[in-house]
């Protein structure tokens, strides 16, 4: 009789662990389900066969909606990481923009310059000053030092003989807007007080070199000005090297 109890409670406590290691595995595993659900579920049947095709269909459905959210945070994620990389600057300052007609921008000889009128025209969008210089203008250089040297300071000669310069508005110094001053016909920064000739080259100052400019072409009649693509190297000019003459009027600060 003693060993039949016996026998009968390690049964007890076996068939105890079965079900508690099944409801175990059924919360990880299966969506919540009401206790008469479940009644029905284990005595099989029509009805449990509904359940368990329901039951079925909410897996599906909870497995699909996590794979929906995986696509889109991985879609997401690419996306931003091949914007960091190759961001679309079309029409923004970084890339190529046109900043008008060449009619838009009358050539004029260094000493004849005025803001916006004359052979020097600021384009905000593009943080430049369009220089365009006539083809009568009296380069200190000639030949091929000439062409040499236009090169270096990107200039570009147009078919009519004018030459034009896209200069960067930003003073190679620490980095001010250069305005250009008509009274003394060249750049004179408000800051430290760099002082640029008409076609950007080093006058005097604590600038380490010529200002900076972009890459010019042109496209039909229009002048494009290829803002992502910058020229920095332009070097103190020298005797052998200076395009333009140094202005003789003063500036007054
Ligand atoms: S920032 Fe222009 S001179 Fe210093």
């Amino acid at each position: 009789m003693g060993m039949a109890v016996g026998a009968y409670v390690l049964q007890l406590i076996a068939a105890d662990k079965t079900e508690r290691f099944t409801l175990i595995t059924d919360d990880i595993n299966k969506p919540h389900i009401t206790p008469q659900q479940y009644e029905v579920l284990h005595g099989g049947g029509a009805e449990a066969a509904e359940i368990a095709k329901e039951r079925l269909s909410r897996r599906r459905f909870l497995r699909r909606s996590m794979l929906a959210v995986w696509g889109l945070s991985t879609t997401a994620a690419v996306s931003g990481s091949l914007y960091m990389l190759y961001p679309n600057l079309a029409g923004q300052f970084g890339s190529a923009l046109n900043v008008g007609k060449k009619s838009d921008f009358p050539a004029a000889k260094p000493s004849d310059f005025k803001i916006d009128q004359a052979g020097v025209y600021y384009r905000q969008n593009a943080k430049t000053y369009l220089v365009h210089l006539s083809k009568d203008t009296p380069f200190l250089l000639s030949g091929s030092n000439l062409s040499d040297q236009l090169d270096a300071e990107t200039v570009k000669k147009d078919t009519d003989g004018s030459y034009w310069i896209a200069l960067y508005q930003r003073c190679v110094h620490l980095g001010c807007t250069v305005p250009f001053k008509d009274e003394c016909v060249s750049f004179k920064c408000p800051c430290h007080g760099s002082h640029y000739n008409v076609d950007g080259e080093f006058l005097d100052g604590p600038a380490p070199r010529s200002l900076d400019r972009f890459s010019l072409s042109f496209n039909g009649g229009d002048v494009m000005v290829d803002t992502g693509t910058l020229n920095n190297k332009v070097p103190h000019p020298d005797a052998t090297t200076r395009l333009i003459k140094v202005p003789t009027v003063q500036c007054s600060a």
